[in-house]
Parts: structure tokens; sequence; C-alpha cells
């Protein structure tokens, strides 16, 4: 199973310098799914656009499927970072970390989701000891991504959409945690913007430094379309069957 750490210090080691001197990881902003709808996922691995998946209890309760055959049926589709969540009912580190061993041993691209909580830092803690790639949920403040970070998770989930449902502005929340990651070089964790809720949301995350997005089937397919592509689409085809029929 890749360290995640080597992974980052590879990139940073190639990092970009920007014009302010503030250095930069050579990657993009990469897209995940935040579905745990296999067609939505099949859908969206065909058009070459997503590197990973992000699961939660309501999503997966959404589905009404058994979560562990839910969570195989998406690691086949997907050779990418899956995230599956602990039982919302599991409130104790023993119990996460019990349940966090079984997802891990589903696939080898599985990502342990825990909820941001003291008992859930002593799971991904120990989770995270064990080579098991951790993904800390409902983060609302960077002090949580940064205890998060120093607990070993591989992956912060910041949710910005619940924090814009609250009239306070989620994208500032992803710009914080990101200039707070990159001034402490050893920290690795990768931000996984979530909770996004708008095309809107991708953008200000792409702006704010995340390294993730888990974007919605619905808000990717809006990401796509835009009314004057869609306009020129039909001038084309008027134009050319004017002189070449279809
Ligand atoms: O991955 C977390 C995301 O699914 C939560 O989104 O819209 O329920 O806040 P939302």
């Amino acid at each position: 199973m890749p360290v995640m750490g080597q992974q980052n210090e590879a990139v940073r080691s190639q990092a970009i310098p920007l014009c302010k001197g503030i250095e930069r990881k050579e990657d993009n902003m990469r897209f995940f799914i935040d579905t745990a709808n296999v067609d939505e996922i099949r859908e969206a691995n065909d058009m070459g656009i997503i590197a990973g998946v992000t699961t939660n209890p309501s999503l997966i309760a959404k589905e009404g499927r058994d979560y562990a055959t839910v969570l195989k049926e998406i690691t086949d589709i997907v050779d990418g970072p899956i995230s599956g969540e602990v039982k919302a009912t599991t409130v104790d580190a023993e119990g996460m970390i019990k349940e966090g061993r079984e997802i891990a041993a589903l696939h080898k691209n599985m990502v342990v989701k825990i909820p941001m909580t003291a008992e859930g830092l002593k799971a991904i803690k120990t989770l995270s000891s064990e080579g098991i790639h951790t993904n800390c949920t409902l983060v609302f403040t960077a002090n949580q991504a940064l205890l998060a970070a120093r607990a070993g998770a591989t992956y912060v989930s910041p949710f910005l959409g619940r924090l814009d449902d609250i009239s306070t502005p989620g994208y500032e929340l992803i710009e914080e945690i990101a200039q707070i990651f990159e001034n402490y070089p050893d920290i690795d964790t990768q931000i996984i913007a979530a909770s996004v809720r708008s095309p809107l949301h991708v953008t200000q995350c792409a702006m704010a430094g995340a390294d993730i997005a888990t974007v919605p089937y619905k808000v990717i397919m809006q990401m796509i379309h835009h009314p004057l592509t869609d306009e020129g689409i039909v001038k084309f085809q008027k134009d050319y069957r004017a002189v070449f029929g279809d």
C-alpha cells in the first residue's frame, strides 16, 4: 500500500514556486465523486474526470443496499481512494478501530472515514500507525483539521456547504486549512473539500488550494453544461446541415 507521505514528498520536492514565493504542490485539484450510487460513479468514471469516491452513512442509507457490497462494487469501478465511513452509531475508539480494519480489508484502495471527535482522533492515530489510510470528516474549523493532521489523518474533509447554510463563508475554511498545511511541509495530509453544493463551490475550492473536491453527480453535470456551449453546438449543427446535410 503506497505510503501517502512518500507520494506527497515526491510531489512537494517538485513544487513550483509562485510569484509570491509561496510554493505549491505540482498536483492540480483532483475530483472525487460524492455518492454511493454505482451508476453515477460509473458514468463519472467513464468521463475520466474522477480520481476517487467518498461516501458517508447518509449516502449509503440512501441506496438501501448492503454496505460492504456497495463498497466492493465501487472498488471494482474506480481505481483510486474510496472512502467508507465507520457506522454512525459507533462512537468509541475501540469500535471505530475494529470497523476501520474491516473496511480497510475490503480492498487496498479503501480509506476509512472517521468523524472529528476525541475518540475519532484516537482511532485515526491507531489506524494510521498500521498503514491504513484515514479521512477525518465533519471538519468545520482549521483547528479540527490541524488536530486530525497531527493524529496522522491521510485526508481531512471540511464541509463548506454546511457552513454556507449558516451564513458562514465555507471557502474561507478551505483557504485557512490550505495556508496552515502549506506553512508546515511535514504535514502531508490532503484536503478534500466536501459538502460541495454548486459549480461555484468547486471554483472556490480550486482557488482556495484544496487538494481534492468531492462533488455530487448533479454538480458534476452542472459544471459540464453552459448555455453558450449548448447554443454553439446547435448553430454548428444548423450551419453544417445547411451545406452537407446530416
Ligand atoms: O462527504 C460529505 C458530504 O456528502 C456532505 O454533503 O451536502 O450533506 O453537506 P452535504
